[in-house]
């Protein structure tokens, strides 16, 4: 992907349309002018060769090169996100297409730059020209296809550059996301995620690592540990069914500003999910939990990417990872790492179990100001959401969280706001522990898991005297794609970590929410 400003004609261009309110197909001119192919563009949209329905793809000879023209959609409801969509179905029928040139143009114009769209479009594409396939056959069937973005009006300051560099690492970061994630169950044990991520963070600007570079099972027990003084008994409790035995990763990232705030971001990273004792009942229930770690993933490639970035406030990232075996019978009351006795009337809920000791531990040590979890928690949210939602909730709905959320959906990415059930705290009584990690009732099941995460962090913020605030992403609906479509491809789905992305570098732009105040220059 090149950004340039010649009007130099490739072999292949890529071109929109859309199909207005009464039914014509227009050029979509504000993503494509002043190009050398604009007059076979126009024509072939007028004589009518482009089609009607959304991700139509023609094919128009203009003097010697190819204009591949991709309609958009209808005018009226165009989302950010259907312009990545159209960048990917551009992207995929060129790598399908193996005979033709591997290189592709479009040009872009000053409203396409002014609004963002053209980091939108990059990143369409860059998802797209990826292949998971493990065939070789099937690998050969497509192939990289390198865009050219090319602006022939700029005006200064425009920030394409930025914006090409921006949806390139976004795309790189959701590709690890991808073979990271659809690595099956046998093939990622708990070190080797953990080394797979300490790779992938090497080198990062700002990056360190407090607690040494691969966390192991004496970290997380905690007895004469220089770092770790408490036992992650929750994390434990999950871990202790295994041979294979518990890893992870802490990473802080110092972005150097006096007054910073301080975001950590916590991943579930189930390798596999069995259920445990009370075992998942079949094929449709556990064939699908070799993704069960994918919080992890996406926790890693948010904090990688708003690292790269220079994110303008502090980032915490705790991962660990654990199988769900055969450990803890039910009904065995564990104690987690903030102290809390914990009564294990489902072994099927691990993922709150390991999720609460990592949070215990972040705010003890950093005391961030928010603490965002990255979970494919429950079933309940997919139930509630569909596929394609994400599920977002806090214990605080605060301006911040309101700022978050609008800024994830500008992204058109989809995360739905649900109430944080405060009110139903009862669900999770229990007669001899503190809490009961279930509501065997499952009356709101996503609300109840992230209620478990609230009380939870309520109790360590009393132990510790912080006040971090919870924001909670239950992304089991968002874990997996089924059918190729767009930029989309069948297996690990990573766009939760884009719109995250998106949400967190926007509260950046705000002070007071997330970006430090200006320090006063004393004379
Ligand atoms: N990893 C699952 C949640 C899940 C299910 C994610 C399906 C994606 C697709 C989680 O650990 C789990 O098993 N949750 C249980 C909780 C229940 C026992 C309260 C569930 O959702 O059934
Ligand atoms: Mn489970
Ligand atoms: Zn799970």
């Amino acid at each position: 992907m090149i950004a340039g400003s010649s009007g130099s004609r490739l072999p292949i261009n890529v071109a929109f349309a859309t199909t207005r309110a009464d039914g014509k197909v227009v050029p979509l001119y504000h993503l494509y002018t002043g190009g050398p192919d604009d007059g076979a563009f126009k024509r072939a949209v007028d004589d009518g060769i482009v089609t009607g329905k959304g991700h139509d793809i023609n094919v128009v000879d203009s003097g010697g090169s190819k204009l591949v023209i991709v309609n958009v959609g209808k005018q009226a409801d165009l989302t950010s996100d259907d312009l990545r969509m159209a960048a990917g179905y551009a992207c995929g029928w060129l790598r399908s297409h193996t005979k033709l040139p591997r290189q592709a143009g479009l040009f872009v114009s000053q409203a396409a730059i002014a609004n963002g769209e053209v980091q939108l479009l990059v990143e369409g594409w860059e998802l797209r020209n990826d292949s998971v396939k493990r065939n070789p056959k099937a690998r050969q069937a497509e192939t990289a296809v390198t865009l050219h973005i090319v602006a022939n009006s700029r005006t200064k300051g425009d920030g394409l550059e930025q914006q090409v560099q921006r949806g390139q690492l976004i795309g790189k970061y959701a590709r690890w996301v991808r073979h990271i994630g659809n690595l099956r169950a046998s093939e990622s044990p708990p070190h080797v995620l953990a080394s797979d991520i300490r790779r992938l963070l090497v080198g990062l600007k700002g990056v360190s690592y407090p607690c040494g570079s691969v966390l192991n099972e004496a970290f997380y027990e905690g007895n004469d540990h220089p770092h770790n003084n408490r036992r992650f008994g929750s994390f434990l409790s999950v871990a202790v069914g295994s041979e294979e035995r518990p890893h992870g990763v802490l990473a802080h990232y110092k972005c150097g500003r006096p007054g910073a705030k301080t975001v950590a971001i916590v991943g579930k990273g189930v390798a596999f999910d069995t259920g445990g004792l009370l075992r998942k009942p079949g094929p449709e229930a556990m064939n699908d939990m070799f993704l069960d770690d994918l919080g992890a993933e996406e926790a890693t490639a948010l904090f990688a990417f708003l690292a790269e970035c220079g994110a303008p406030f502090n980032l915490v990232l705790m991962v660990n990872f654990t199988y769900n075996m055969d450990g803890t019978f039910p009904r065995d009351i564990i104690t987690a790492r903030n102290g809390m006795l914990i009564e294990v009337n489902h072994t099927d809920a691990e993922g709150r179990l390991t999720l609460i000791d990592g949070n215990d531990f972040v705010v003890e040590r950093f005391k961030p100001d928010f603490v965002i979890d990255i979970a494919t928690l429950t079933g309940a949210a997919m139930t509630a959401l569909g596929g394609r939602v994400a599920m977002f909730s806090s214990d605080k709905a605060d301006q911040p969280m309101s700022a978050l959320y609008d800024a994830i959906t500008k992204s058109g990415i989809g995360f739905w706001p649900m109430p944080m059930p405060f009110n139903q705290a009862s669900l999770l009584d229990s007669d001899e522990a503190d809490l009961v990690n279930t509501d065997l009732t499952k009356k709101y099941g996503c609300g109840t898991a992230a209620l478990f995460l609230a009380l939870a962090l309520a109790e360590t913020n009393r132990r510790c005297s912080t006040r971090t605030v919870l924001w909670h992403m239950d992304i089991a609906g968002m874990m997996e794609v089924g059918k190729p479509k767009g930029y989309q491809i069948p297996g690990a789905d990573p766009m939760s970590f884009i719109g995250l992305a998106y949400g967190l570098l926007a509260l950046a732009q705000r002070r007071k929410l997330l970006a430090p105040l200006p320090v006063k220059k004393t004379k």
